[in-house]
Order: C-alpha cells, then structure tokens, then sequence
C-alpha cells in the first residue's frame, strides 16, 4: 500500500496503527449509535471536525482524518488515523463516544465536555464514513 513507517515525517499515515487506549467503561462501551447513517448526519458530522469544534479534530487528525495533522506530529500515541479500517472496524461506537467525550487518558487526546450527545454521534457517523468501517 506504500505506506511509510516510522520516521515521524508529517503526512505519512500510518496501518495498521499502533493502539493501546484505555477501554471506555462498560455503560459507554456498549453504547450503539443511535442516529441514521444519513448524508445529512455525516455532513453534519464534518462540518464539526472541520470547523465548528474548537480545538478543530482537524489539527491533530488532519483534513482527511488520516492522523496527519500537524498540531499532532510530535505526539505519542498519534492521533488515531479514522481512514484505517484494520485499526477502526474492530473499535465500537460506544468507545469512541467516550473518547471524544472524556479524552483518551494520557495522551493528546483532549476532551469535549461542552458537545451535547448528538453532536459526537454525528462525528462519529463522519469518522466512520472516511474508509475505516
Ligand atoms: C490536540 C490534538 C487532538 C485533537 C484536537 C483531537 N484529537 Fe482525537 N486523538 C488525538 C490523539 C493523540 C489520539 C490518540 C489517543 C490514543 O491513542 O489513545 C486521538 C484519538 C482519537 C480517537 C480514537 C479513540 C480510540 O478509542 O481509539 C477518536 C475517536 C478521536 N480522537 C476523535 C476526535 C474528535 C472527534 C476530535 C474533535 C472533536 C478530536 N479527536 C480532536 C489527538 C487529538
């Protein structure tokens, strides 16, 4: 897939990425996405990573959510790649609706107290709809 490794250049995304999140508790973990996986949802959901969010997913997930955003370059974890199939597929809703909401413990991963539920659903139908499902 010409995918490089290693070498913390910007722009270089990397799959199967390394992952050792905590896991969300029990009660978030099993959540289902209650929301449509309509063009409206998903557009809304970009709008908010793009734009509407601050600090913007952007930055640090990079304007295609393939991890490379340049706020994130020097981080470790990385900020996640949502482009990844073989890193997100096995990833469940309720997992990264905790996530956004809580952060990920001791990484960049900050979190987004003020979004109000349907807001990170929204994002996480836009996540998902970037090739990593
Ligand atoms: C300041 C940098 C930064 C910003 C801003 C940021 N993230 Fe992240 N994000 C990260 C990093 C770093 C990780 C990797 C954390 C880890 O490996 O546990 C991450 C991981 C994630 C994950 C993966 C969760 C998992 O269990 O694997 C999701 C989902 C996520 N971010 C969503 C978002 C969304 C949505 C936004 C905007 C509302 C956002 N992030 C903004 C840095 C950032």
């Amino acid at each position: 897939m010409g995918m490089h490794h290693g070498g913390g250049q910007a722009g270089s995304a990397l799959c199967p990425q390394p992952r050792q999140t905590v896991q969300a508790p029990d009660e978030f973990y099993n959540l289902v996405n209650p929301l449509g996986n309509t063009a409206d949802n998903i557009e809304k959901g970009r709008l908010l990573f793009s734009l509407d969010v601050q600090p913007t997913c952007v930055m640090c997930h990079g304007a295609q959510g393939d991890g490379t955003g340049g706020f994130g370059a020097d981080m470790s974890p990385k900020p996640r790649n949502f482009t990844c199939a073989e890193t997100m597929s096995p990833i469940p809703d309720g997992q990264l609706f905790w996530v956004i909401r809580n952060g990920s413990p001791d990484t960049g991963m900050p979190p987004f107290q003020d979004l109000r539920d349907e807001q990170i659903w929204q994002l996480i139908l836009y996540i998902r709809s970037l090739g990593g499902q």
